[in-house]
């Protein structure tokens, strides 16, 4: 599995938003950033300000990090207990992190703790997929077990702003993120069955795994498919 070619799809899902956000939030003119869970550097790669720093509890991912955003300052660390001084930047934000942590209020509290505006950037809502036609919904339900498997929460996304409000963190914008229903190109479609294997492997027979794939396939071709997964964003400041 390619992980920053993932990360690098996800970021594109989500790239009107972050740039609306970070405009509100004031990026122009910050001075420092930090990104929790910055994995890759699918984003950290995008911005430029003068101390951009990344944090991250895997060494693979920051050795990687270091070629796809080399002007950011790494750290190796976990985000229930930052390793940074009170107020030291002007904003924290995070992507696809909190539904993988073992205490998302924690890490928001510490997010909190170290800057001034925190941002978490997109949180999705599994419970609540859409898959169409009705056939392919034993996809999403395995799908979600094996996130489960994975140990992220996938429902996390719909309690996002009540986690901020828990924090302390005074909401300004919370919502869900707009988007289409369908995988779009021939690429994206390549890529997230790349994902749904190597999710599935192990507990779903591969015979059923190929059936629902014929399936996508083929609906994806008539035009009939819908796949929709609500995902959050919220932003506040301390
Ligand atoms: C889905 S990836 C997202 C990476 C990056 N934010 C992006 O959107 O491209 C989640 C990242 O969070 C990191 N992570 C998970 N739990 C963490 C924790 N407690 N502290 C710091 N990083 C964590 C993982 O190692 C992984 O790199």
């Amino acid at each position: 599995m390619n992980w920053h070619a993932r990360y690098l799809q996800q970021a594109a899902w989500t790239r009107d938003l972050r740039v609306y956000l970070f405009e509100r939030a004031g990026l122009k003119t910050a001075c420092r950033v930090l990104e929790v869970g910055c994995g890759t550097g699918a984003i950290l790669r995008e911005l430029s300000v003068p101390a951009l720093h990344g944090l991250d509890l895997e060494t693979g991912s920051l050795a990687e990090c270091r070629v796809h955003a080399p002007a950011a300052s790494l750290a190796l660390g976990d985000g229930h207990f930052l390793p940074y001084p009170d107020k030291t930047f002007d904003i924290v934000y995070c992507h696809y992190l909190l539904l993988w942590v073992k205490d998302p209020l924690q890490v928001l509290c510490e997010m909190a703790r170290v800057g001034s505006s925190v941002l978490a950037l997109a949180e999705p809502d599994y419970s609540r997929r859409m898959d169409e036609p009705s056939a392919l919904k034993p996809l999403g339900e395995w799908q979600t077990e094996a996130l489960r498997r994975q140990g992220a929460d996938p429902s996390f996304g719909a309690s996002l702003a009540e986690t901020f409000f828990q924090a302390g963190i005074r909401l300004i914008e919370t919502g869900p993120i707009r988007g289409g229903a369908v995988v779009k190109s021939a690429d994206d479609w390549e890529s997230e069955w790349a994902v749904i294997q190597s999710d599935l492997a192990g507990f779903v027979p591969e015979r059923e795994i190929q059936k629902m794939k014929k399936l996508d396939e083929s609906v994806r071709e008539d035009g009939t498919r819908a796949l929709h997964v609500p995902t959050f964003f919220a932003w506040g400041k301390t």
